[in-house]
């Protein structure tokens, strides 16, 4: 598909569905009374009779045999004031899945005044690419496929040039959604630890990136222990990928994304209980997200440099699987008493993390489907948000605050380093239920050093259960938007994140 931009009237455009926004408690105005007066006051009416309210995502399909727009989808976007770019990718989604079912192949968007046209425009397309992917591409036949084969955003009053930049802005970003929610639910049997490294070097290099993929032998070579040891209890080769995008050679200032990609996740000899285990094939959400978002920086080309690192292994309990009890030494050196072998994620991110360092990496974000406590705290609404620096975190939820993505932060406390530490080696791998998702992030703490550092527990909104009015069900893309976000505010004020106090919460 292909988000094209067009000056056309709304009033007179011709297309298969014209979309057009209506707020609570404000009458029709703007772009939408201009339709309106051609539909003779229909959208007024379905105000006006309470049929709809202008709700967020409620809407309404009105026909217009006479007008060149064959359609109109009425829909609505709450409260004018509260109204902000990010809420124009589920308007789009929610246009493009709600009328693409039904067949209709060509739409065009209007949309509301008075935001920064870029951002809308960028919002705009990325929620009409991410409403098109179809999540049944193992059926042998497809189930009601989104026919929309070309969206049309209109400028209305904004500036042509800055719609136009953000419709290539958001249609990166979308495709890169996409990309990384494909990864993700693929099953176990085709997405294995090598066959996600090839996926890393295929995405990676159509955007001009660098791959370096480590086997096993460089593992070994590095010291990196604790990846290994996860990987030991399955047949299949641990991979760690690492994806280089220079996009700023005269500085050594480097982002690092760091990803966990477990392709599955049994539990290892510590086995998870089989009700919602075939889930564990989203484990690798996080390094799908990676790969994702550093082909969406090598394509938007931000001015700093980033690395993607993602580490990958099974999680099975085969014979030379880690035991409870066994002493892993990560590549940093420190050593770990393997408690629960279902705390695997943790391990092969502490490679990653002290790889990451050795690459040259000064502010590092990692994300993963780290622990099941994170889905209780938060729920499905945020992801976890722990970090060793205030000022680095502070700035990350500000500028991720309308992505799109929602992040909640959550405290380093030194009670939780106190309880991961071991009575034999350096830490345990798990510190018990309480506080579940922070010893966990405590645990990821000891390998970044002094490094400024944020960690993202995305288990509870990497994937969905329940399909909504502008994504399929399943994948969400979890943490592309906020990665590109970082990026391209790093590439455009720098990486300095001086002025606030130090960690006051670590
Ligand atoms: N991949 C799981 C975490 C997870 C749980 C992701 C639910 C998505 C949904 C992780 O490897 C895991 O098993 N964590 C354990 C840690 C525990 C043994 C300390 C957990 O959360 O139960
Ligand atoms: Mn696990
Ligand atoms: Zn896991």
């Amino acid at each position: 598909m292909q988000v094209h931009v067009s000056r056309d009237a709304a009033a007179s455009v011709t297309t298969g569905a014209l979309v057009v926004p209506v707020f609570a408690g404000t009458p029709v105005d703007g772009v939408s009374a201009d339709v309106d007066r051609v539909l003779g006051g229909a959208i007024a009416d379905v105000l006006a009779t309470g049929e709809i309210a202008g709700k967020p995502n409620e809407t309404s399909l009105l026909h217009s045999k006479d007008a060149p727009f064959k359609r109109v989808f009425v829909i609505g976007l709450g409260e004018r004031e509260k109204l902000k770019p990010g809420a124009l990718a589920k308007y789009a989604g929610t246009a493009v899945r709600y009328l693409g079912k039904r067949g209709i192949e060509q739409i065009t968007i209007a949309l509301p005044a008075g935001l920064d046209a870029t951002l809308a425009a960028s919002f705009a397309a990325e929620g009409a690419f991410t409403a098109l992917l179809d999540t049944t591409t193992y059926r042998t036949e497809p189930d009601r496929p989104v026919k929309t084969t070309a969206v049309t955003i209109l400028t209305g009053d904004y500036d042509a040039a800055a719609v136009e930049a953000g419709v290539q802005r958001g249609s990166i970003i979308g495709e890169a959604v996409n990309k990384a929610r494909l990864m993700a639910l693929t099953p176990g049997n085709d997405m294995t630890p090598t066959i996600l490294a090839e996926r890393a070097k295929e995405v990676a290099k159509d955007a001009g990136l660098e791959v370096d993929v480590l086997d096993e032998a460089r593992m070994q070579a590095k010291g990196m222990g604790s990846l290994l040891g996860v990987s030991r209890g399955s047949d299949e080769p641990a991979t760690l990928s690492v994806i280089t995008y220079k996009g700023d050679p005269s500085s050594t200032e480097v982002l690092a994304l760091v990803g966990k990609g477990l392709t599955f996740d049994s539990g290892g000899i510590s086995l998870k209980p089989p009700e919602n285990m075939h889930e564990m094939k989203y484990d690798m959400s996080g390094g799908a997200g990676v790969i994702a978002a550093m082909w969406a920086i090598g394509k938007l080309r931000p001015k700093l440099n980033v690395i993607g690192l993602i580490p990958s292994s099974e999680n099975l309990p085969g014979p030379k699987a880690m035991k409870p009890g066994d002493i892993l030494r990560a590549m940093n050196g420190k050593t770990i008493e393997v408690i629960n072998t279902d705390a695997e994620g943790r391990l092969i991110l502490a490679d990653a993390l002290c790889y990451a360092k050795e690459l040259g990496a000064t502010k590092i974000v990692d994300c993963a489907t780290l622990t099941g406590a994170c889905v209780i705290a938060l729920g499905h609404a945020a992801s976890g948000t722990m970090s060793n620096d205030d000022a680095y975190v502070e700035r990350f939820l500000k500028i991720v605050g309308d992505c799109g993505e929602r992040y909640w932060r959550l405290p380093l406390y030194p009670d939780f380093d106190t309880q991961i530490k071991s009575d034999i080696a350096d830490l345990k791998n798990t510190g018990g239920r309480p506080g579940g998702a922070e010893t966990a992030g405590a645990f990821l703490k000891a390998f970044v050093g002094d490094t400024p550092w944020i960690h993202l527990d995305i288990a509870g909104t990497a994937y969905l259960d329940g399909e909504s009015s502008h994504m399929a069900k399943g994948p969400t893309g979890t943490p592309v938007r906020a990665f590109v976000t970082l990026a391209e505010d790093f590439a455009q004020h720098g990486f300095s994140t001086n002025g606030v106090a130090k960690a006051a919460l670590v």
